[in-house]
């Protein structure tokens, strides 16, 4: 089902560390100098955050061209965020839309990280976006976000891009997740779009008119302004909440993997026990608990009843 349709409510050398407290330095490729605090890290960076697998996909597939370092965004979020940039190294950033906004969870992390350079100029600093469809003002309400961010150097984006992956939000009515045959077209659409990006990235393209390379281009939907504010704040006010989410006795096995995949330990529970949502006013609706159970067992209220489960290579996993 198209967005737009849908109703309105809708871190290798050597480890650091001050043998003597402020001088003396041994290096690794995510040491940090006890003088500093900053961690140091030797590849270039790309923070992610990824419920289903897509934006950890996508961010992979540069990774793998540029050889820069995947960081888990909610794994950061656990330590204190500082990060020293190596002269001329770029900077990634790579997540998906959450009603046609930035998700809570990347916010926080722009709020709380700390960047420094020792290098006389900017780092080169890009950023990819998945969506299931379209992403509205996401990239301007990030690109804004980024010039509040606590670095020592002017923060700018460089390079910009959207890719159209398979739906993961399933909590209204409606709200389906994709075909097969959907999703695999998205995927080897992506998978070009991906090629293409990186490719500029490697050249270190910029535009020079003022906005990001790739800026006009991006997949933002009808009407963007109006998704990203007014149904975009009817999301996140009314729409992120764990209070729907419940488990089939019937159907769970005890596996934990619920509560190992949820990106803010909102879920208690493992092997051995039910999993119980602790209701820590961190929840995301990101559905990773829900399409990532081997059994089904997990339903948002009614409102998942009969829908179907996706993460990037479920398919295979399971052959369907
Ligand atoms: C809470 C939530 C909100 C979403 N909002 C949008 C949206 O506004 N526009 C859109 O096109 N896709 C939206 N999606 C779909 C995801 O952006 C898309 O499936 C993305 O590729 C998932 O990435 P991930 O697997 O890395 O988490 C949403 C998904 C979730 C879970
Ligand atoms: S992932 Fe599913 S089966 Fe495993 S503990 Fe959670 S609800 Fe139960
Ligand atoms: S409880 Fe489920 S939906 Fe909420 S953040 Fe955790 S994994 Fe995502």
């Amino acid at each position: 089902m198209k967005r737009c349709n849908f109703p309105l409510v809708l871190s290798n050398i050597f480890e650091k560390q001050s043998l003597f407290p402020l001088h003396l330095i041994i290096y690794n490729p995510r040491g940090y100098s006890e003088n500093s605090k900053f961690i140091r890290n030797f590849a270039p960076m790309i923070f992610y955050f990824s419920s289903t697998g897509n934006s950890k996909w996508a961010a992979r597939q540069i990774a793998d061209s540029t050889g820069d370092e995947l960081i888990s965004i909610p794994e950061a979020l656990k330590g204190h965020c500082q990060y020293e940039l190596q002269a001329g190294e770029p900077l990634g950033f790579v997540f998906p839309v959450h009603g046609w906004r930035v998700p809570r969870i990347v916010g926080e992390f722009l709020k709380k990280v700390r960047l420094h350079t020792a290098a006389p100029s900017s780092p080169y600093c890009y950023c990819l976006l998945t969506a299931g469809d379209s992403v509205g003002k996401t990239m301007e309400r990030f690109r804004k976000s980024l010039s509040e961010i606590q670095a020592d150097f002017n923060m700018q984006l460089s390079l910009v891009e959207t890719v159209v992956m398979p739906e993961s939000y399933v909590g209204l009515p409606g709200m389906v997740t994709d075909t097969p045959e959907k999703e695999r077209k998205k995927i080897e659409a992506a998978e070009k779009k991906i090629a293409a990006f990186t490719e500029r990235l490697n050249r270190r393209v910029r535009s020079v008119g003022g906005q990001p390379e790739g800026w006009d281009g991006l997949v933002r939907g009808p009407i963007p302004g109006f998704f990203s504010s007014v149904v975009g704040g009817f999301f996140v006010h009314q729409l992120i909440t764990d209070k729907p989410f419940h488990v089939d006795p019937d159907r769970c096995v005890k596996c934990g993997i619920c509560a190992n995949v949820c990106p803010v330990d909102d879920i208690k529970g493992g092997l051995g026990s039910e999993p119980v949502w602790l209701h820590n006013g961190k929840c995301l609706t990101c559905f990773a608990c829900y399409h990532h159970c081997p059994h089904h067992a997990i339903e948002f209220g009614r409102r998942t009843q009969k829908k179907g489960q996706y993460f990037f290579g479920r398919r295979k996993l399971h052959k369907d």
